[in-house]
């Protein structure tokens, strides 16, 4: 069984029976007048469907005796090929989803319609519409999710509208053998990367020159786009979570900060490294890096199986408490707070913020982010270390690994490609 089929196949064990759900990929959003922001599938629907076409709908029919499978993608038109291109065909469109009935919108309205008119037994009593209750989700002209809901509605007023986003979360935060290597190829081409801006920094530069590089490697290199904006942070604007602005010059003497990440298939990495422009650390950067990295490390040794993300992020603030004013970098230890004020973990997937149920103990197969940090404007020093780890029964396994993080590897790399 394919990827993809084995996805749905886990999405009907969890549909009850009598329900249509109608997964639509969405539309593209207009951005001005004549001019459109470029397509960003819904991930669900990619997830299941592993196509990222827009105007494209998953349509599944779950009875006690069968399951029903079908993909809705627009039909063959030449005249919109001439604006925008071509796209997908019927055998395309079957091939890379593995679904066989895939059939064009122009019959999808009389498809719903013989599962949802009074007294139609062409797919059984449906009882239940499952759709993609995102409020951001657009699916036509228009036309949100929540018009949709509110249409369908109208025209059937028996039938019981349901968010599926609960009953896919669960099988998105586990990740597949298939998913993992993804993964492991958006690490691989983000550490490639960030050697990449290592060879080009130097002081005087600018911090979008070095965010320029890094964009521009993965496109040259893979066509592999940003897993999100890349944060480029010399200095004391490293002490901004998500510094956005990316214009000072980067100086000798200042420690400069890296999250970013390369997208491969989908899959996103978010690494964040901290490292000495000049390739050395001075006293004070040495003392806060080693903090943060303990804390990285404590991380990795506590996460497995069973534990919950507030857990490990409870375990740094509990550290920190306790080390930070030993180091004499603050006065009382209920000010840790104000210097480390994010959170330590977070899914990782399809989206950089993968969906997950924040509340539930952690599994194996979840990856999740290792990103503790500590920020002291006075000092003029941000440090964030970020792995992307996954969880095992018994503990993790960190995918970063290779991405330089100790203090002694750290200023050899820099050097090492300072000279290049
Ligand atoms: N790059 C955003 C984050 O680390 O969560
Ligand atoms: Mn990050
Ligand atoms: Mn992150």
């Amino acid at each position: 069984m394919s990827e993809y089929e084995n996805r749905r196949k886990k999405l009907f064990e969890l549909l009850p029976e009598g329900s249509l759900l109608l997964l639509h990929s969405g539309v593209s959003k207009i951005s001005s007048e004549d001019e459109n922001f470029p397509f960003v599938v819904n991930n669900n629907f990619f997830y299941l469907t592993n196509i990222r076409q827009e105007n494209s709908l998953l349509f599944l029919v779950k009875q006690i005796s069968e399951e029903k499978t079908y993909l809705f993608i627009d039909e063959y038109s030449p005249e919109k090929e001439k604006w925008t291109g071509k796209r997908l065909s019927i055998e395309q469109a079957s091939t890379y989803s593995d679904i066989k009935n895939v059939l064009t919108n122009n019959v999808l309205d009389s498809k719903i319609d013989l599962a949802l008119k009074e007294g139609s037994t062409h797919f059984g009593k449906i009882k239940y519409v499952y759709l993609d209750l995102s409020n951001e989700l657009k699916v036509g002209d228009d036309l949100f999710i929540r018009d949709y809901q509110s249409r369908l509605l109208s025209l059937y007023p028996n039938i019981q509208i349901m968010d599926i986003r609960p009953l896919i979360t669960p099988l998105r935060m586990v990740k597949s053998n298939f998913e993992i290597e993804q993964l492991k190829k958006a690490i691989n081409l983000t550490q490639h990367g960030i050697n990449q801006i290592l060879m080009y920094m130097k002081p005087n530069k600018f911090e979008y020159q070095l965010a320029n590089i890094f964009y521009c490697y993965g496109i040259e290199s893979s066509r592999a786009p940003l897993s999100f904006q890349t944060i480029i942070a010399s200095g004391k604007n490293a002490t901004c979570l998500h510094y956005p602005t990316q214009d000072a010059r980067i100086k000798e003497n200042e420690l400069i900060l890296f999250d970013l990440g390369y997208k491969y298939d989908g899959y996103c990495a978010d690494i964040s490294r901290t490292y000495p422009v000049s390739g050395k650390f001075t006293d004070l950067q040495r003392i806060i890096y080693q903090t943060v990295l303990y804390a990285n490390k404590m991380v990795i040794e506590y996460a497995k199986e069973g534990v919950t993300i507030k857990e490990l992020n409870d375990k740094v603030i509990d550290y920190y408490k306790q080390e930070l004013p030993r180091l004499g970098l603050i006065d009382k230890d209920e000010d840790v707070r104000k210097y480390y004020w994010h959170n330590v973990s977070h899914h990782i997937g399809l989206d950089t913020h993968d969906v997950s149920d924040r509340n539930k103990p952690l599994q194996a197969g979840n990856i999740i982010s290792d990103e503790p940090g500590l920020y002291f404007e006075k000092y003029g020093i941000g440090v964030r270390i970020e792995d992307d780890i996954l969880i095992t029964k018994d503990g993790c396994e960190v995918l970063s690994r290779s991405i330089p993080k100790e203090v002694f590897e750290i200023e050899e790399l820099v050097k090492q490609c300072q000279n290049k």
